[in-house]
């Protein structure tokens, strides 16, 4: 099978097109046949090998074998099954998320039918179904899961226009949120679009200077910091970083103390959040962004694409 690896870490020339044996279903395994998979800006830090702490995970000199073939979020066909398996069946269209071992970037992937995916609604193509999966579930996650965000409350996202950030613009909406955003002007229109009440342009504006207070600062993009975004936040306030080693440990230091806290975490375990993003397509619920889509053969220039930082929402990789 047709499948894209990297041995070093490195620009997006590290990837390279490779002939791979067909992975076979063991156990309670599914072979899914990759239909559409996407790059996201967390792999192609895996790709360059940063945060170097990350490393430790991937592999210190370069990645590890389990790790060479990238690609998180997929959507598929389920081409055949473990002979344990009981939830799905061959013909099954799924999307979902691969895990950090990724492997998405292949014609071929086995997964056991514990992991992160579920069906896809009969008419939602593949393309948009692997749009949806990190954005969402990490949005859901942090929103739902770490602040438990209520009806009344008042959020800023930052980063309206990335991945996580269009979908945490429409999941605080969809909660009875007062939602503001903070995105480049050119983004604008669309942080409205997506539900946004207010939206700051980061590079005209600074969000810190409004005057406004928020229960929740959910920081997407890893562009503020708990010290910056203090003075914004309500007196038993959050502010949610997705990423940063710091940020851990104010999560711990903020956990003892009376004030706003810092609350971040990994949204890897999806299938709360991926069977209520199922409902939301089902009933056509959901604005999918896709910034660009590329074959699989030209995955290197949308990793060039995604490197730049400002891609709006996703980019999909079709597995033709
Ligand atoms: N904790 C978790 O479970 C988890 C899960 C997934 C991802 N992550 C992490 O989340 C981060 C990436 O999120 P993502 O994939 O959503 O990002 P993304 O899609 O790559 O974000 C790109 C967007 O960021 C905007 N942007 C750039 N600079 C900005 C600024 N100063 N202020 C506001 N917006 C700005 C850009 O808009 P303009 O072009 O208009 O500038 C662009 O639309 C990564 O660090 C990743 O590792 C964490």
């Amino acid at each position: 099978m047709r499948a894209v690896m990297f041995h070093r870490y490195g620009p997006p020339e590290v990837l390279t097109q490779v002939d791979l044996p067909k992975p076979e279903p063991r156990g309670d395994q599914v072979q899914i046949r990759m239909h559409a998979t996407t790059v996201t800006s967390a792999e192609c830090g895996m790709r360059r090998g940063e945060p170097r702490w990350g490393r430790v995970i991937l592999g210190l000199t370069r990645p590890r074998a389990g790790v060479r073939v990238l690609g998180l979020e997929f959507a598929g066909e389920i081409t055949a099954t473990g002979p344990e398996v009981r939830k799905y069946r061959t013909g099954d269209r799924v999307f979902g998320f691969t895990g950090f071992a990724a492997g998405a970037d292949a014609e071929y992937k086995c997964l056991s039918e514990k992991a992160s995916f579920t069906t896809i609604p009969d008419h939602v193509p593949y393309s948009d179904a692997a749009a949806t999966v990190d954005g969402y579930t990490t949005a859901w996650h942090f929103l739902h899961g770490i602040a438990r965000l209520r009806p009344g409350q008042k959020v800023l996202v930052i980063g309206a226009s990335g991945m996580i950030g269009t979908y945490a613009v429409q999941v605080a909406g969809r909660v009875g949120a007062t939602v503001h955003a903070v995105c480049s002007g050119r983004n604008a229109k669309l942080a409205e679009e997506l539900g946004a009440d207010r939206v700051f342009d980061y590079t005209t504006e600074e969000f810190t200077a409004s005057g406004e207070r928020y229960d929740v600062v959910f920081d997407t993009v890893a562009r503020s910091s708990f010290a910056r975004c203090r003075p914004v936040l309500a007196p038993r306030g959050s502010y949610l970083p997705t990423t940063g080693l710091i940020n851990n440990a104010l999560h711990l230091r903020t956990a003892l103390t009376r004030g706003p806290r810092v609350r971040t975490g990994m949204s890897v375990r999806k299938h709360a959040a991926l069977a209520d993003l199922r409902d939301l397509l089902d009933r056509g619920e959901l604005r999918i962004v896709v910034d660009r889509t590329y074959p699989l053969s030209e995955i290197v220039a949308a990793h060039r694409h995604v490197d730049t930082g400002h891609k709006v929402g996703s980019v999909v990789i079709t597995v033709p």
